[in-house]
């Protein structure tokens, strides 16, 4: 960012200071007032004060009918306020060496006071407080008022995850959302134009619409989702990003399979704003607040308790014993204290949801010597971008004040690619992180995949077992893990703690208990609505759990009776089905949807918000649209065809097709019970229904 002084007829550093602080102090006084305070000409003045408004500083309102010698007030704008507080500072810093060296001569020796800082100067590198966008108190409450006359930003999740790393060091040293120059040296090659090694795009999605809205050099509100205005953001750049360059150099394929590529083309708005962030306060966390430390917090505890080396273990899953085994090891490898340092922002869809894992943490933590071994939770979003992240991981440690950073197996891994194949290899961020060491600033304690031995009953590493021939080796994959919970069967000792098992089980009971989604797609008139009552009266014969047939028509009358059938409405029409079932699902209830949904995104947005609670079954009713033509049950398709119902669904509108339902019903010449039949069996081949 280019600094006001750099620009016009500014005045130097300490002299715009005097002068936002006089004018902010005396708004409304004469020229000659000023200049008098100022010890300056009333022609200087008149010089700095055009440049001060030139460079957005300082507004200058013409007070018509006011006595003449007061004519003008001056009002200091948002980034006049910031830049006095970073002027302030400098200001004071340049003050107390110069007493500092009156003191020396005056006294011979230095005062021994030693500002903030320049203290900080004299710590370890990873001990010393570093930078945070962050403006004073009272500064922050002034810029509060006054962003409210901004135009606002509402933050998604992942921009609000974000936003608190950038603003609290842990992005260190990015300054706001990067600009474009920076944003392109970051996807070729991961640096920033400067040079400065950084392997992760961090920017600011917006849809065109609010796009339009914003100019290069404007000043925005970044608001969270219930309004608070949580910073601000002078807009440097504007563009349109490639994404699917981005999702090649960043993710390794531009593949929707991958979870953050799905983000970046089916989530994340069309253009990119970058721009310097002016941190007003930290987003609000209700949950374990207790346990949350922004960088600067936790360098002040290593540096209380003297923890001269860290090593971080980054998680998005419950400790299991081989996590505990591993860490131990990268402890007495480094020597070095052990910082847990879970993710809770936002990680792979799918995964053990926060509140349960630092539930299962802190049963853990017992389990470490509490004079060596912390805990503490990192709002990350997460990309699961594998080697990339690892190199982002370790980067963001070293801002945390790590010294040391563990890299397992498939570090960051976001599963299989679209044809089945791991989407990295199992030790390609070890290898990224290596190279690339020395500038994160944070070691690598490298680790290959740890198994159990059943004879020496103990975890060792895989690449070390000399005699693989003559023992045992046990292993719980994740996937298998989740089937033994799912289907509430045992998990042994040698796998995990008791406390943790308890708690997943909790959290997770057996699939036969837990929530569930049927979506039921086709054409209009295809059977939709009679298999899905056929479907919910069996299942409430049944019984166990409640059901709630969304039906399109009921759907239609009750939730969405404003929308029509456009793409738009239709896919906010999904949408709210999806929000609805996925409360059912989360709270234990079956959610029986019936609606045409023609369009796969959003079929896929709507399985990927119900997944995180329970199974999504999606059943294709597959009858031909010339069958239902034939049928036209309501009369609407005549109507279609005569065109008086526009954007009709396999008339005049779209429908894609699924291409991997759960399940794929025909209706012609089968009855109705033998379709709802069809969708039971289905459900119990999963496990969502089984005998008490
Ligand atoms: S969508 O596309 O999923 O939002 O549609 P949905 O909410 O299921 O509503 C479909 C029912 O609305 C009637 N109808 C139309 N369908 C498709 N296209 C157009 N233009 C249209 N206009 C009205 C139709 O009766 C559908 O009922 P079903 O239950 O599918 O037969």
């Amino acid at each position: 960012m280019t600094t006001p002084q750099a620009k016009s007829n500014l005045p130097d550093e300490d002299d715009l200071f005097r002068l936002l602080r006089q004018l902010d102090h005396a708004p409304e006084a004469s020229q000659r007032a000023t200049a008098e305070a100022l010890g300056i000409s009333l022609g200087r003045l008149n010089t700095y004060l055009r440049a001060a408004a030139e460079a957005g500083l300082v507004n200058i309102s013409d007070r018509k009918g006011a006595d003449r010698r007061q004519r003008f007030a001056y009002a200091l704008t948002l980034r006049g306020a910031t830049e006095k507080t970073r002027l302030a500072d400098r200001f004071l810093a340049r003050k107390f060496a110069e007493y500092d060296a009156l003191h020396a001569e005056l006294t011979g020796s230095t005062s021994g006071l030693v500002p903030l800082k320049h203290r900080t100067e004299l710590m370890q590198n990873n001990l010393a407080p570093i930078p945070e966008l962050y403006v004073s108190y009272e500064s922050a409450q002034k810029l509060k008022v006054e962003a409210a006359d901004l135009t606002s930003h509402d933050l998604t999740p992942r921009q609000i995850c974000d936003l608190e790393l950038l603003m609290n060091g842990g992005f260190n040293p990015l300054k706001g959302f990067l600009s474009e120059e920076d944003y392109n040296g970051v996807v070729e090659n991961m640096r920033l134009a400067d040079g400065t090694l950084w392997p992760m795009p961090i920017t600011l999605d917006v849809s065109e619409k609010f796009a339009d809205t914003v100019e290069i050099g404007q000043d925005i509100a970044l608001r969270d989702q219930e309004g608070v205005i949580l910073a601000t953001m002078t807009v440097t750049d504007k563009w349109e990003p490639n994404k699917s360059r981005e999702a090649e150099k960043v993710f390794g394929a531009d593949d929707d399979a991958h979870p953050a590529v799905n983000y970046l083309h089916n989530q994340a708005g069309k253009i990119y704003l970058g721009g310097p962030v002016t941190g007003i306060q930290q987003p609000v966390h209700y949950d374990f607040r207790g346990r949350r430390d922004t960088p600067n917090e936790l360098r002040a505890y290593f540096r209380k308790l003297g923890w001269r080396k860290v090593v971080a273990f980054q998680t998005r899953n419950p400790l299991h014993r081989a996590h505990q085994e591993l860490t131990f090891r990268a402890a007495r490898e480094a020597q070095a204290n052990l910082l847990i340092h879970p993710v809770v922002g936002m990680t792979k869809p799918g995964d053990v949801d926060h509140f349960t894992r630092v539930r299962c943490y802190e049963a853990v933590l017992d389990k470490y010597p509490a004079a060596t071994t912390t805990m503490s939770l990192l709002n990350l979003a997460m990309r699961m971008a594998g080697p990339r992240e690892a190199v982002w991981h370790g980067l963001i440690r070293a801002n945390h004040g790590c010294t040391h950073f563990i890299v397992g197996r498939d570090h960051a891994g976001p599963g299989k690619n679209s044809a089945g194949e791991d989407f990295y290899g199992p030790y390609d961020a070890q290898d990224l992180f290596r190279e690339y060491q020395s500038e994160i600033g944070c070691e690598m304690v490298d680790f290959k995949h740890m198994v159990w031995v059943q004879e020496r009953a103990q975890y060792e590493a895989i690449d070390e077992i000399e005699d693989k021939d003559n023992i045992t080796i046990l292993n719980i994959s994740g996937t298998e893990l989740r089937r033994r919970l799912q289907e509430g069967l045992e998990i042994p000792e040698w796998f995990s703690f008791p406390e943790v098992v308890r708690e997943l089980r909790r959290t997770k009971p057996p699939r036969s208990q837990q929530g569930f989604t049927v979506f039921f797609t086709g054409f209009s008139g295809s059977g939709k609505s009679t298999i899905a009552n056929a479907l919910m009266v069996k299942l409430m014969e049944m019984g166990g759990r409640p059901v709630t047939l969304l039906d399109g028509d009921i759907v239609r009358k009750n939730l969405s009776s404003e929308l029509g059938f456009s793409k738009e409405h239709r896919d906010l029409n999904i949408r709210r089905i999806g929000y609805v079932a996925s409360e059912i699902t989360k709270n234990g209830g079956i959610a029986i949807c019936a609606p045409i949904a023609p369009y796969a995104t959003t079929r896929r947005a709507v399985r990927e918000e119900i997944e995180q609670f329970g199974a999504f079954i999606e059943v294709h009713v597959a009858t031909s649209i010339e069958e239902c033509e034939r049928r036209d049950r309501k009369g609407l398709y005549k109507l279609a065809r005569e065109g008086k119902i526009k954007e009709f669904t396999g008339i005049s509108d779209p429908y894609d097709v699924p291409v991997n339902p759960e399940l794929s019903v025909e209706t012609e010449n089968v009855d109705v019970d033998n379709c709802a039949h069809q969708v039971i069996l289905k459900l119990e081949s999963l496990g969502l229904i089984a005998g008490q």
